[in-house]
């Protein structure tokens, strides 16, 4: 499969919450339980930046098919500067082709650029593809939340999980 990633542009929110508000109705990847809107999203999309946080598009065949973006811990308080929170989607018909797996290796390799020495991942208990991802790349897990998220009416947890990436020298 020949994936070409890219950052992401304003034209390209409507294609990126298309593939989110996919995962929504599953209930094991957001905690949004309606479909979002581009109006919704647009100030959670300026707040993205290449140079620290940046969001990212696999296109394969023109198609934006998944993405990854890195935001700010904690309301980007100053002192979580080297901490940033991963969020990866990839298109339902483009899952179990290890794409999620290239796009978090590919933005773990840039961490170094970006100033991040901490990533975390924060994802339902009942979530195994990131389980699985997350446990393959070295995330550990460093948090359980039980029963905190209310979905269709059952209580989940949300484990969070952290991968320690040495800074650049
Ligand atoms: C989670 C997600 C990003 C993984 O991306 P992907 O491209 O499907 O995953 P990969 O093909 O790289 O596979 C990664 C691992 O997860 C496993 N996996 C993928 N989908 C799975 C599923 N539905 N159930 C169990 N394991 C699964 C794969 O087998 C693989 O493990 P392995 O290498 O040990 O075989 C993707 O499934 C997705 O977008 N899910 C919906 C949104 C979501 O949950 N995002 C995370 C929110 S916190």
């Amino acid at each position: 499969m020949d994936v070409h990633v890219r950052d992401a542009v304003e034209a390209d929110l409507p294609a990126v919450l298309e593939i989110y508000n996919q995962s929504i109705p599953g209930g094991w990847s957001t905690a949004d339980t309606a479909p979002v809107t581009v109006a919704e999203r647009v100030e959670w999309f300026r707040k993205f930046d290449p140079k620290r946080r940046p969001l990212w598009v696999a296109e394969v065949d023109g198609r934006i098919v998944g993405w990854i973006g890195l935001t700010s811990f904690y309301g980007g308080r100053p002192a979580y500067d080297a901490t940033a929170e991963v969020s990866t989607y990839i298109a339902k018909d483009f899952q179990k082709k290890g794409l999620g797996g290239k796009l978090k290796r590919l933005m773990i390799a840039q961490c170094p650029r970006l100033g991040v020495t901490t990533m975390l991942s924060m994802y339902f208990d009942h979530n195994p593809a990131t389980h699985r991802l997350n446990t393959a790349l070295g995330f550990e897990k460093v948090g359980h939340l039980t029963e905190i998220a209310t979905i269709n009416g059952r209580k989940y947890g949300l484990i969070i999980a952290a991968l320690r990436i040495p800074p650049s020298e």
